[in-house]
């Protein structure tokens, strides 16, 4: 791929932060042909671990030494240090000074801009839990954009030789947008460790609950790439199976009453999924909010208007999951 970040005029690539994202893009941009000249970091071992990987990276005492050997510059420390690396370095005119906070505009960066530094952020929508996971899931990832030009189309090419895509957003939609990752990936993460507790309160260890769970949320996640929102929706309240939530929420209650709002709360959010797949009526919508706003004593008489309920028994080991 032809790119003015690797052809014609060469841009030499800097990292001031060594953790998982610096590490990440350092590595993926050298693969790409970007040279990689210096880096520093809080602690200078983190620096020279990020050094061993890409060849002829020069690891600095200081952010002032990265801005010095390099023209475009990543802050990839943890957000709350960006702006205060932006204050403390003399950007020149010219340089280029990026960060990748999902949250924050380009406004973090005004220091350097205010030096006749171009300012950017490259957000990378995507996990980065260690170095090896973030480099292989980076392919195929979308990254928010936010500069002036030329520094914008710069940023676009990056993304494209990092096999991904752009998108540019609002400044002032970038916390909102970020607000929506966290939904997406930390908040699941939250889901599963739930369903991993109550599954260890009838005694299955979290690694055998973690295996038996696994299949359904890569289906799950399977099902919104191919089937797509509403039809993906499974399970009650698609269904509009008033007797089977009120014995999820009588069993709450009883064993786990700190579950019961966030499972409420989540009950409300997916009534209209469950409406716009049409498989439930408004009638029924209706009954399901009534359901969901219920105090604790009070499904247990519902439940007893429902339908004859359906005893299901989850032995591990067998095959008897939630459809
Ligand atoms: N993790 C994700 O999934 C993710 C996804 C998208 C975007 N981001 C963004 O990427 C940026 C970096 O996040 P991360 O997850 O890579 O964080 P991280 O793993 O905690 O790494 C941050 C690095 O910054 C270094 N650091 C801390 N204070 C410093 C200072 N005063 N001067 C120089 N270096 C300093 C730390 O260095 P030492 O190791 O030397 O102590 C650490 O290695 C953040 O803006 C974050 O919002 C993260």
């Amino acid at each position: 791929m032809r790119s003015s970040i690797t052809d014609g005029e060469v841009l030499k690539v800097g990292f001031v932060g060594a953790g998982t994202v610096g590490t990440a893009l350092a590595v993926r941009l050298f693969q790409r042909g970007c040279p990689v000249v210096a880096v520093s970091s809080r602690n200078f071992s983190s620096a020279q671990k990020l050094a061993r990987l890409v060849a002829d990276c020069r690891v600095c005492q200081t952010a002032q030494e990265v801005a010095d050997a390099a023209d475009l510059i990543f802050i990839t420390t943890p957000d709350d240090v960006i702006s205060e690396i932006a204050s403390e370095v003399k950007w020149h005119k010219g340089q280029n000074v990026i960060h990748c906070s999902g949250a924050h505009s380009i406004d973090i960066l005004e220091p350097a801009r205010r030096l006749g530094a171009n300012v950017g952020s490259f957000h990378p929508l995507q996990t980065f839990a260690s170095v090896r996971e973030a480099r292989d899931n980076l392919p195929g990832s979308t990254f928010v954009v936010e500069a002036e030009e030329p520094l914008l189309s710069r940023l676009k090419e990056l993304a494209s030789l990092l096999n991904g895509n752009w998108v540019e957003l609002n400044p002032g939609d970038k916390v909102l947008y970020h607000v929506a990752a966290v939904f997406v990936s930390n908040y699941l993460v939250t889901l599963v460790k739930l369903a991993l507790d109550l599954w260890q309160g009838f005694g299955v260890p979290p690694k055998e609950a973690a295996r038996a769970l696994l299949p359904l949320l890569r289906g799950t996640v399977n099902n919104i790439d191919n089937v797509g929102l509403p039809d993906c929706l499974t399970g009650p309240i698609a269904r509009g199976d008033l007797g089977t939530i009120s014995k999820h929420l009588n069993a709450l209650e009883a064993k786990n009453s700190s579950l019961l709002t966030t499972y409420k709360d989540l009950g409300f959010q997916t009534i209209p999924i469950a409406l716009a797949k049409g498989r439930i009526d408004e009638h029924k919508a209706q009954e399901l909010k009534t359901l969901f706003s219920l105090p604790g004593t009070l499904y247990e008489a519902l439940a007893s208007c429902c339908t004859t309920l359906k005893g299901r028994t989850t032995k591990f080991g067998g095959e008897n999951f939630p459809g």
